[in-house]
C-alpha cells in the first residue's frame, strides 16, 4: 500500500489497484489492461477508426481521445499502443484531478502490467504535463489536465483541447463518484463537441439513469459490448451510426417502469422513476422515432 492505492487481486485473478479514499478498485472485473482494450480500444472500434482516420488524408489531422479518469494510465497506454500499428497522429488529453495513482501505477508496472514501452512517456507526462513522442507509426501527444472535470467541462470559455474522435469515460461508480454521472455534466460534455466531427463514447456502467442522461444530453445510446466481466456496457456517440446496437423502443418501456430511471441533476443523488416532463423528451428522443420496437 501507498499514498492512498493498494495492488489487489482482481476477480480474474490480475492486478489491480484499490483507490483508499474513493474505496473502490479500478477494473475491478479483468483487471486494468483487458478492460482497457475490450471496453475502449475495441468497444470504440478504434483500431478500424485509426486505420481510417490515417488515410483520410490530412496528416495535420489528429485523432483526438479524451481520457476521461487517467488513473493509472490503463486506458491511455492501450489507446496509444493501439493506434502503434496505424499510426494516425494521436492527441491524448487525459483528465484527473491528481496525477497519483499513474504515479503508483509506475511503480507497479511489473505487477500491472498496463504502461510497458509507454511508461517513460508516462513519468514526462507526470513531470512536463505534456509528452510528445513516436510509438510505431503513430506521432503521439499527450496531455494531462489536472482539476475538477465537473469544472473543467463547464467553464465557459472555449476549452485550449480539441473535440475528441473519442471519449473513455472512467470515473469511479456513480455511487462512490456521484458528480461525475450527472444529466448537467453529460450536457457539457455533449456541448464540447464539434457536430462535424463523429465521436464515439464508451463507459462501462449501463445504469437506466445514466443512459437516460446521455440520451437527454443529445447522445444516441447503445448498448456496449462485455468487458470479460460486464456482460453489457455503454457506447453513445454524436451519430447513430457510431452505435451498433441502439437502445430501442423496449429499454425505453423499462426505464418506464424502472423505479430508478431518472438522471441526476443536483444533491442527494438517488433512485427515483422517470418524471412525466423526462418520459417525454426521452421518448421524443430522435433515435427511438427511427429504431423500430
Ligand atoms: C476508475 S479510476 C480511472 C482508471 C483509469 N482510467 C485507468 O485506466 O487506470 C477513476 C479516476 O477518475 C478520477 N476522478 C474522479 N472524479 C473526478 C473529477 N471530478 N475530476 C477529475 N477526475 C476525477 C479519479 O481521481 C480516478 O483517478
Amino acid at each position: 500500500m501507498s499514498d492512498g492505492f493498494e495492488l489487489v487481486r482482481v476477480r480474474n485473478g490480475a492486478w489491480g489497484i484499490r483507490s483508499l479514499a474513493y474505496d473502490e478498485v479500478c477494473h475491478p472485473g479483468v483487471g486494468p489492461r483487458a478492460e482497457a482494450e475490450a471496453l475502449y480500444v475495441r468497444g470504440l472500434d478504434l483500431p478500424r477508426r485509426f486505420g481510417a482516420h490515417a488515410v483520410s488524408g490530412d496528416s495535420r489531422d489528429e485523432f483526438v481521445v479524451w481520457d476521461i479518469g487517467l488513473g493509472g494510465g490503463a486506458n491511455a497506454a492501450a489507446v496509444i499502443d493501439a493506434a502503434a500499428a496505424s499510426g494516425p497522429g494521436l492527441r491524448v488529453v487525459s483528465f484527473d484531478r491528481s496525477v497519483g495513482q499513474l504515479e503508483f501505477a509506475l511503480r507497479h508496472d511489473a505487477e500491472l502490467a498496463c504502461l510497458g514501452a509507454l511508461a517513460g512517456p508516462a513519468a514526462r507526462l507526470i513531470e512536463d504535463g505534456e509528452v510528445l513522442f513516436q510509438h510505431g507509426n503513430a506521432a503521439v501527444r499527450w496531455t494531462r489536465v489536472l482539476g475538477d472535470f465537473t469544472v473543467l467541462v463547464a467553464l465557459q470559455e472555449p476549452p485550449p483541447w480539441p473535440a475528441p474522435h473519442a471519449i473513455l469515460f472512467d470515473p469511479h461508480s456513480p455511487i462512490a463518484n456521484p458528480e461525475m454521472w450527472t444529466l448537467p455534466l453529460f450536457q457539457a460534455l455533449h456541448g464540447r463537441l464539434d457536430p462535424n466531427r463523429p465521436c464515439g463514447l464508451a463507459t462501462y456502467s449501463r445504469s437506466t439513469a445514466i443512459r437516460a442522461s446521455l440520451l437527454l444530453a443529445g447522445f444516441v445510446v447503445g448498448a456496449g459490448g462485455s468487458t470479460g466481466a460486464k456482460e453489457e456496457t455503454t457506447l453513445a456517440a454524436n451519430r447513430l451510426e457510431w452505435v451498433g446496437r441502439p437502445l430501442d423502443a423496449r429499454w425505453l418501456e423499462r426505464a418506464r417502469r424502472s423505479r430508478a430511471a431518472e438522471p441526476w441533476t443536483t444533491p442527494p443523488f438517488g433512485g427515483r422513476p422517470l418524471s412525466d416532463a423526462t418520459w417525454e423528451c426521452l421518448r421524443n428522443q430522435p433515435q427511438f422515432r427511427i429504431t423500430p420496437g
